[in-house]
Protein backbone atom coordinates (compact mmCIF):
# COMPACT_ATOMS: atom_id res chain seq x y z
CA UNK A 1 0.00 0.00 0.00
CA UNK A 2 1.15 3.55 -0.69
CA UNK A 3 -0.14 6.68 0.83
CA UNK A 4 1.14 10.11 -1.40
CA UNK A 5 -0.27 12.47 0.92
CA UNK A 6 2.19 15.33 2.38
CA UNK A 7 4.57 14.58 6.31
CA UNK A 8 3.66 17.56 8.26
CA UNK A 9 6.96 19.31 10.05
CA UNK A 10 6.61 21.75 12.48
CA UNK A 11 8.89 24.07 14.76
CA UNK A 12 8.51 27.00 16.23
CA UNK A 13 11.00 28.81 13.75
CA UNK A 14 13.11 27.90 11.06
CA UNK A 15 14.85 25.15 13.84
CA UNK A 16 12.72 22.63 12.62
CA UNK A 17 14.65 23.23 8.84
CA UNK A 18 17.20 21.12 10.27
CA UNK A 19 15.22 18.12 10.37
CA UNK A 20 13.36 18.79 7.56
CA UNK A 21 16.65 19.04 5.63
CA UNK A 22 17.19 15.33 7.12
CA UNK A 23 13.94 13.86 6.29
CA UNK A 24 14.03 15.17 2.50
CA UNK A 25 17.33 13.06 2.45
CA UNK A 26 16.27 10.12 4.11
CA UNK A 27 13.00 9.93 1.82
CA UNK A 28 13.55 12.54 -1.19
CA UNK A 29 10.53 11.10 -3.09
CA UNK A 30 7.98 12.13 0.23
CA UNK A 31 6.27 15.37 -0.01
CA UNK A 32 6.35 17.55 3.05
CA UNK A 33 4.20 20.81 4.90
CA UNK A 34 6.20 22.90 7.11
CA UNK A 35 5.11 25.34 9.49
CA UNK A 36 7.19 27.47 11.36
CA UNK A 37 5.98 29.43 14.56
CA UNK A 38 8.07 32.03 13.89
CA UNK A 39 5.74 34.86 15.41
CA UNK A 40 5.77 32.71 18.86
CA UNK A 41 9.25 31.65 19.36
CA UNK A 42 11.13 30.96 21.32
CA UNK A 43 9.24 28.37 22.50
CA UNK A 44 12.21 27.59 25.23
CA UNK A 45 11.22 30.02 27.54
CA UNK A 46 7.34 29.29 27.65
CA UNK A 47 5.31 27.44 30.34
CA UNK A 48 4.54 24.17 30.10
CA UNK A 49 0.58 24.89 28.90
CA UNK A 50 1.66 27.44 26.34
CA UNK A 51 3.54 25.17 24.60
CA UNK A 52 1.18 22.58 24.63
CA UNK A 53 -1.53 24.83 23.46
CA UNK A 54 0.61 26.13 20.57
CA UNK A 55 2.09 22.76 19.37
CA UNK A 56 -1.86 21.41 19.29
CA UNK A 57 -2.85 24.81 17.37
CA UNK A 58 -0.09 23.83 14.99
CA UNK A 59 -0.98 19.93 14.67
CA UNK A 60 -4.37 21.43 13.46
CA UNK A 61 -3.08 23.57 10.94
CA UNK A 62 -0.91 20.47 9.47
CA UNK A 63 -4.04 18.29 9.62
CA UNK A 64 -6.09 20.82 7.93
CA UNK A 65 -3.20 20.44 5.01
CA UNK A 66 -3.97 16.12 5.50
CA UNK A 67 -0.99 15.30 6.31
CA UNK A 68 0.10 11.85 6.78
CA UNK A 69 2.24 12.26 9.60
CA UNK A 70 3.01 15.10 11.92
CA UNK A 71 7.00 15.47 12.47
CA UNK A 72 7.38 17.46 15.74
CA UNK A 73 10.95 19.25 15.11
CA UNK A 74 11.02 20.69 17.91
CA UNK A 75 12.71 19.15 21.10
CA UNK A 76 10.63 21.94 23.05
CA UNK A 77 7.37 20.83 22.10
CA UNK A 78 8.20 17.35 21.72
CA UNK A 79 9.35 17.66 26.08
CA UNK A 80 6.29 19.05 26.41
CA UNK A 81 3.59 18.11 24.21
CA UNK A 82 4.34 14.82 22.56
CA UNK A 83 2.24 13.00 24.91
CA UNK A 84 -0.91 15.15 24.06
CA UNK A 85 -0.96 15.22 20.28
CA UNK A 86 -0.05 11.20 20.35
CA UNK A 87 -3.12 10.92 21.73
CA UNK A 88 -5.02 13.11 19.84
CA UNK A 89 -3.66 12.44 16.70
CA UNK A 90 -4.97 9.77 14.19
CA UNK A 91 -1.76 9.58 12.20
CA UNK A 92 1.43 8.81 13.89
CA UNK A 93 3.61 11.22 15.49
CA UNK A 94 7.32 11.30 15.62
CA UNK A 95 9.26 13.02 18.40
CA UNK A 96 12.98 14.32 18.14
CA UNK A 97 13.93 13.36 21.63
CA UNK A 98 14.09 9.40 21.74
CA UNK A 99 16.09 9.77 18.44
CA UNK A 100 18.35 11.90 19.76
CA UNK A 101 19.30 9.79 22.69
CA UNK A 102 19.46 7.11 21.21
CA UNK A 103 22.26 8.07 19.20
CA UNK A 104 24.42 9.82 21.89
CA UNK A 105 24.59 6.77 23.41
CA UNK A 106 25.89 4.71 20.04
CA UNK A 107 28.11 7.49 19.91
CA UNK A 108 29.61 8.24 23.06
CA UNK A 109 32.92 6.31 24.10
CA UNK A 110 34.21 7.55 27.70
CA UNK A 111 30.12 7.60 29.06
CA UNK A 112 30.34 11.77 29.40
CA UNK A 113 27.31 13.46 27.27
CA UNK A 114 26.46 16.78 27.38
CA UNK A 115 22.85 17.88 26.63
CA UNK A 116 22.67 21.31 25.40
CA UNK A 117 18.91 22.38 24.99
CA UNK A 118 16.27 25.13 25.74
CA UNK A 119 15.44 26.42 29.21
CA UNK A 120 12.58 24.65 29.11
CA UNK A 121 13.86 21.26 27.59
CA UNK A 122 16.18 21.27 30.20
CA UNK A 123 13.68 21.59 32.87
CA UNK A 124 11.98 18.51 32.34
CA UNK A 125 14.72 16.32 32.31
CA UNK A 126 12.38 14.63 29.70
CA UNK A 127 16.19 14.63 27.51
CA UNK A 128 18.66 13.47 30.17
CA UNK A 129 15.94 10.31 31.17
CA UNK A 130 15.44 9.50 27.55
CA UNK A 131 19.52 9.06 27.44
CA UNK A 132 19.53 7.35 30.68
CA UNK A 133 16.44 4.69 29.59
CA UNK A 134 18.63 4.09 25.74
CA UNK A 135 22.05 3.49 28.07
CA UNK A 136 19.75 1.00 30.58
CA UNK A 137 18.94 -0.55 27.48
CA UNK A 138 22.15 -1.29 25.88
CA UNK A 139 23.47 -2.02 29.24
CA UNK A 140 25.78 0.66 29.41
CA UNK A 141 27.18 0.86 32.96
CA UNK A 142 28.95 4.17 34.15
CA UNK A 143 26.98 7.05 31.96
CA UNK A 144 26.87 10.58 32.98
CA UNK A 145 25.15 13.03 32.07
CA UNK A 146 25.47 17.09 32.01
CA UNK A 147 22.84 19.50 30.88
CA UNK A 148 23.58 23.41 30.20
CA UNK A 149 20.44 25.82 28.73
CA UNK A 150 22.00 28.15 26.06
CA UNK A 151 18.85 29.74 24.97
CA UNK A 152 20.61 32.79 22.88
CA UNK A 153 21.78 30.09 20.15
CA UNK A 154 17.66 30.50 18.92
CA UNK A 155 17.79 34.39 18.63
CA UNK A 156 20.88 33.72 16.94
CA UNK A 157 20.14 30.87 14.78
CA UNK A 158 16.78 32.89 13.98
CA UNK A 159 18.76 36.01 12.97
CA UNK A 160 20.97 33.85 10.66
CA UNK A 161 24.09 35.30 12.69
CA UNK A 162 25.55 31.57 12.75
CA UNK A 163 29.35 31.51 12.16
CA UNK A 164 30.22 35.24 13.40
CA UNK A 165 31.97 36.53 16.40
CA UNK A 166 29.05 36.82 18.30
CA UNK A 167 27.93 33.53 17.67
CA UNK A 168 31.53 32.66 18.99
CA UNK A 169 31.62 34.39 22.13
CA UNK A 170 28.22 33.25 23.51
CA UNK A 171 28.80 29.50 22.39
CA UNK A 172 32.55 29.65 24.40
CA UNK A 173 30.63 31.56 27.30
CA UNK A 174 28.08 28.61 27.63
CA UNK A 175 30.15 25.64 26.70
CA UNK A 176 32.74 26.15 29.19
CA UNK A 177 31.60 24.14 31.85
CA UNK A 178 30.69 20.97 29.38
CA UNK A 179 34.26 21.24 28.22
CA UNK A 180 35.40 21.00 31.95
CA UNK A 181 33.33 18.10 32.27
CA UNK A 182 34.96 16.11 29.40
CA UNK A 183 31.92 15.14 27.82
CA UNK A 184 33.37 13.15 24.26
CA UNK A 185 29.47 13.48 22.99
CA UNK A 186 27.26 16.16 22.84
CA UNK A 187 23.71 16.38 21.54
CA UNK A 188 22.04 19.20 20.05
CA UNK A 189 18.75 18.87 21.45
CA UNK A 190 17.40 21.53 19.79
CA UNK A 191 16.73 21.88 16.21
CA UNK A 192 17.96 25.62 16.13
CA UNK A 193 21.56 24.50 16.91
CA UNK A 194 22.82 22.34 14.51
CA UNK A 195 23.09 26.06 12.29
CA UNK A 196 25.16 27.17 14.64
CA UNK A 197 27.04 23.61 14.41
CA UNK A 198 30.44 25.02 12.91
CA UNK A 199 31.17 27.70 16.00
CA UNK A 200 29.60 24.79 18.40
CA UNK A 201 32.05 22.24 16.89
CA UNK A 202 35.16 24.39 16.81
CA UNK A 203 34.85 25.64 20.56
CA UNK A 204 34.08 22.10 21.89
CA UNK A 205 37.10 20.72 19.93
CA UNK A 206 37.97 17.56 17.06
CA UNK A 207 37.62 15.20 19.94
CA UNK A 208 34.01 15.99 20.40
CA UNK A 209 31.09 14.38 18.43
CA UNK A 210 28.03 16.36 17.79
CA UNK A 211 24.93 14.73 17.62
CA UNK A 212 22.25 16.72 15.52
CA UNK A 213 19.19 14.53 16.32
CA UNK A 214 17.36 15.51 12.83
CA UNK A 215 19.60 12.70 11.30
CA UNK A 216 18.41 9.80 13.58
CA UNK A 217 14.88 11.17 13.65
CA UNK A 218 14.31 11.13 9.78
CA UNK A 219 15.61 7.48 10.39
CA UNK A 220 12.65 7.00 12.35
CA UNK A 221 9.68 8.40 9.69
CA UNK A 222 11.83 6.22 7.19
CA UNK A 223 11.26 2.92 9.23
CA UNK A 224 7.02 4.26 10.22
CA UNK A 225 6.69 4.90 6.68
CA UNK A 226 7.65 2.01 5.81
CA UNK A 227 5.81 -0.08 9.10
CA UNK A 228 2.75 1.33 8.35
CA UNK A 229 2.80 1.03 4.31
CA UNK A 230 2.21 4.78 4.17
CA UNK A 231 4.95 5.47 1.65
CA UNK A 232 4.63 7.70 -0.95
CA UNK A 233 4.39 5.75 -4.28
CA UNK A 234 7.47 6.32 -6.67
CA UNK A 235 6.95 8.66 -9.38
CA UNK A 236 9.04 10.67 -11.94
CA UNK A 237 7.01 14.14 -10.85
CA UNK A 238 8.69 16.31 -8.04
CA UNK A 239 7.84 15.89 -4.54
CA UNK A 240 5.65 18.89 -3.41
CA UNK A 241 7.34 21.05 -0.55
CA UNK A 242 5.22 23.66 0.44
CA UNK A 243 6.19 26.08 3.57
CA UNK A 244 4.29 28.44 6.13
CA UNK A 245 5.07 30.90 8.58
CA UNK A 246 3.05 32.89 11.22
CA UNK A 247 5.46 35.95 10.91
CA UNK A 248 6.62 37.41 7.66
CA UNK A 249 7.10 35.32 4.53
CA UNK A 250 10.39 37.14 3.58
CA UNK A 251 11.75 37.11 6.43
CA UNK A 252 11.76 33.33 7.16
CA UNK A 253 13.12 33.01 3.51
CA UNK A 254 16.11 35.56 4.03
CA UNK A 255 16.99 32.72 6.95
CA UNK A 256 15.91 29.79 5.76
CA UNK A 257 17.75 30.33 1.87
CA UNK A 258 21.35 30.14 2.58
CA UNK A 259 20.32 26.90 5.15
CA UNK A 260 18.14 25.35 1.72
CA UNK A 261 19.33 26.88 -0.66
CA UNK A 262 17.32 25.57 -3.74
CA UNK A 263 15.24 23.18 -1.87
CA UNK A 264 13.31 26.52 -0.46
CA UNK A 265 10.76 27.63 -3.36
CA UNK A 266 9.61 31.45 -3.10
CA UNK A 267 6.32 31.31 -2.15
CA UNK A 268 6.24 30.73 1.65
CA UNK A 269 2.71 31.50 2.64
CA UNK A 270 1.45 33.38 5.84
CA UNK A 271 -0.34 31.50 8.46
CA UNK A 272 -1.37 32.17 12.13
CA UNK A 273 -2.36 28.95 13.77
CA UNK A 274 -3.75 31.44 16.80
CA UNK A 275 -6.88 31.67 15.77
CA UNK A 276 -7.59 27.54 16.51
CA UNK A 277 -9.54 26.90 19.56
CA UNK A 278 -7.94 23.68 21.66
CA UNK A 279 -8.85 22.96 24.99
CA UNK A 280 -5.64 20.86 27.43
N1 LIG B 1 13.79 24.52 17.98
C1 LIG B 1 13.17 24.32 19.21
C2 LIG B 1 13.73 23.17 20.00
O1 LIG B 1 14.17 22.23 19.39
C3 LIG B 1 12.73 25.47 20.05
C4 LIG B 1 13.57 26.65 20.18
C5 LIG B 1 12.75 27.73 20.84
O2 LIG B 1 11.78 28.15 20.23
O3 LIG B 1 13.08 28.11 21.97
O4 LIG B 1 13.70 23.14 21.21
Amino acid sequence: MTDNRPIGVFDSGIGGLTVLREIWNAVPEESTVYFGDNSRTPYGTKSRSTVIRYSLQNMKFLESKDVKMIVIACNTASAYAYEELKTRSKVPVVEVVTPGADEACRATKNGRIGIIATKGTVSTGVYKKAVEDKAEERGMKNIEIFQQACPLFVSLAEEGWWDNEIAKLTAEEYLKSLKEAGVDTLVMACTHYPLLSKVIGEVMGDGVTLVNTGVATAKVVRDILNKESIASEESSSKPLREFYTSDEPELFEQVAMPFLGEGLPSGTKHFSTDRYEVTI
